[in-house]
């Protein structure tokens, strides 16, 4: 399985970044590695110049999240077929910012994988627990519902990002056996051939490690992937 990394900007971002991934590109002398998937997940502003701009460099573009609807009455909100549109092969959905945030339900991630799939894009589904829940010993628990109630039932193709919320932008890592258990628990609620990431806190010091875990398939990176320097080493890690 070719391992995905990819980058999640959040609010991050303007027009000048694009000078940001040239300089990644650089860093890979001209064009990313074959042998792994290069993601970037600009604010939905960029995608489309991100896009237009990367595609022949294999960096690949996607969305940070989408409405269920293709179109309508939805101030503010865009859905999977603009930014399959715009150039975006992959959204990120559900993630624990807007599980927070705007209060996302299980039941309203699995709608936007859903419709991620009827754009023709591929979800990167988001799971993980809080540090309350840790310390409860029930992510096992947590984890698997969000799974039961997030993946489409017909989803023949998606992404599975595990993201502890509590290590995400702290620091934080879980132990690489904590993160084994996890991935492997994934694995056995999934499929065999669905690339599991992990995220919250991968550094290029410690990307090597947690990508060697098994059943970890793979990076989604917040604060790392805004540095080209950074990200590069965490991209290079994964070979
Ligand atoms: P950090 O890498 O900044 O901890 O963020 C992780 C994350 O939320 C990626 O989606």
């Amino acid at each position: 399985m070719k391992p995905l990394i990819a980058g999640n900007w959040k609010m991050n971002g303007l027009c000048g970044s694009v000078r940001e991934i040239e300089k990644l590109i650089g860093l890979f002398d001209g064009a990313a590695p074959d042998d792994v998937e290069v993601l970037v997940c600009p604010p939905a502003t960029l995608v489309g110049l991100f896009a237009t701009e990367f595609s022949d460099e294999g960096v690949g573009v996607g969305g940070q999240d989408c409405h269920q609807n293709a179109s309508g009455a939805h101030t503010g909100d865009i859905s999977a077929e603009m930014l399959a549109d715009a150039g975006a092969a992959y959204v990120i959905v559900g993630h624990s910012e807007r599980r927070a945030d705007h209060r996302e339900t299980d039941a309203e991630v699995q709608a936007k994988a859903g419709a991620a799939r009827r754009a023709g894009l591929v979800p990167i589904i988001c799971v993980g627990e809080t540090e309350s829940e840790r310390k409860a010993g029930r992510e096992l628990e947590i984890v698997g519902a969000q799974l039961a109630g997030s993946i489409p039932a017909d989803a023949e193709e998606f992404v599975i990002a595990y993201e502890p919320v509590w290590a995400i932008g702290t620091g934080l890592t879980p132990t690489l056996d904590d993160i084994a258990a996890m991935h492997d628990f994934i694995r056995a609620k999934t499929r065999k051939d669905i690339r599991i990431l992990y995220g919250g806190s991968v550094k290029p010091g410690n990307a090597r490690e947690i990508l060697s875990v098994q059943n970890v398939n793979g990076a989604l990176v917040g604060g790392a992937s805004l540095k080209a320097e950074d990200f590069a080493a965490i991209v290079k890690a994964a070979l």
